[in-house]
């Protein structure tokens, strides 16, 4: 079956965060991280038929939801997991707060690497423990991890836990194996446990390959707690559902504990339904959204170069969220977004959203038709001439 991704259907009026905010009638939101496609059929099939039965009371987790995830693994990612490493709950972020809570006291401290996901600092500070950041270094093309730095950073025996992103948001990077090692070894030294949010796995470009960090080895397998959902890949973020991987039993039932505590363990009805069949039967789907995601990337890069040369985009290995640099437009970030808001009806996300080494950056969303794609960068392009004509 052949999915179309180029038709434009209208989220207004749907309650999406992304597109319904009143004062943004006319405005193109390139922000939040959903995407504008409609999800796999079998999803919608499944849901339809869920919806058709009409009863809607509490849920329970059959088998055959743990088998999908087993299965993905293994089908995506070459990762045997076993069905009793899975915890169940409503999101990657609340898995985020409720391991945080788990493995620490108040006082401790977490390592990040930022710029990064801006979620991570709340379920660092909500649990009364501070942030340790360990900054990546941009090359003027990429993003590489400064290993000393972060060994200093790991060696304090406050700092109890490091999450890491992979693939990387906002930077696009997919870590390699020789990266993920260094870091994984420095933790394990330093006995910190290692929280990985694996939530864009399977959102990467042709040319890379997303490495499990957990699969790496046995010793980062029991050092190591994995997010992940299905939520990014197949578009489903508003049914709540995700899993957290924990091997190491000891770390299971502090996780398990702390997921009680927080009441975020109860499943979502259509949630399951969704990862059921996404898993079983969106591979296909998937296959074609990462060529359109590929086009799109690939249509961006060659129209900031010829039209935009002002702006560089840090070329992604993976996720639709694309961070771009535009330090030489000689503007703090918040002001930049906030004139390509005003002047472009653009809305992009600030880069200093994600740190503070953000500033200078945006990061713009591109899972959408292309031809809403084109009509974003046009008024990217607007908004970046007028405020160079505004500097003259
Ligand atoms: C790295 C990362 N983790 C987690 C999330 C959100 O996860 P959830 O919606 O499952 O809480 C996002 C959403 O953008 C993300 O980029």
């Amino acid at each position: 079956m052949k999915y179309d991704f180029d038709t434009i259907i209208s989220r207004k009026n749907t309650n999406s965060v992304k597109w319904d905010i009143p004062q943004e009638k006319d405005i193109i939101p390139m922000w939040i991280a959903d995407m504008d496609f409609k999800t796999a059929d079998p999803i919608i099939k499944a849901l339809e038929k869920r919806v058709q039965h009409g009863i809607f009371g509490y849920a329970g987790v059959p088998d055959e939801f743990y088998e999908a995830e087993v299965k993905w693994w293994l089908q995506r990612h070459n990762f045997k997991i076993e069905k009793e490493w899975i915890e169940v709950t409503t999101g990657v972020i609340p898995s985020l707060s409720a391991v945080v809570q788990a493995f620490t006291e108040p006082g401790d401290k977490v390592l990040i690497q930022s710029p990064v996901y801006n979620y991570f600092n709340s379920s660092i500070t909500n649990n009364k423990c501070s942030i340790v950041l360990n900054e990546l270094k941009y090359n003027g093309d990429f993003y590489e991890i400064d290993f000393k730095d972060f060994e200093e950073k790991a060696a304090d025996e406050k700092v109890k836990i490091f999450i890491l992103c992979n693939p990387h948001n906002p930077v696009g990077r997919v870590w390699s194996e020789d990266e993920l090692k260094k870091l994984g070894d420095i933790c394990i030294k330093h006995n910190v446990i290692v929280l990985v949010d694996e939530i864009h796995r399977d959102l990467v470009y042709r040319e890379n390959k997303h490495i499990p960090f957990a699969a790496i080895s046995e010793s980062f397998l029991m050092n190591s707690i994995t997010c992940t959902a299905p939520s990014k890949t197949f578009n489903i973020a508003g049914l709540k559902t995700s899993n957290i991987i924990v091997v190491n039993e000891e770390y299971r039932k502090k996780v398990n504990r702390s997921l009680n505590i927080n009441e975020t363990i109860e499943p979502n009805a259509f949630g399951i339904e969704a990862l059921i069949a996404a898993y079983n039967e969106g591979e296909e789907w998937l296959e074609q959204l990462l060529d359109y995601l590929q086009g799109n990337r690939d249509y961006l890069i060659s129209y900031i170069n010829e039209r935009i040369p002002k702006i560089k985009v840090v070329k992604p290995e993976a996720t639709y969220l694309i961070w771009i640099d535009c330090k030489n437009i000689g503007i703090s970030s918040k002001e930049l977004s906030e004139k390509i808001f005003e002047k472009g009806n653009l809305r992009i996300n600030d880069g200093r959203t994600y740190g503070e080494i953000g500033e200078g950056f945006i990061r713009i969303n591109i899972a959408c038709p292309r031809a809403l794609l084109t009509e974003g960068l046009k008024r990217l392009e607007k908004a970046i001439k007028g405020i160079e004509i505004e500097m003259l």
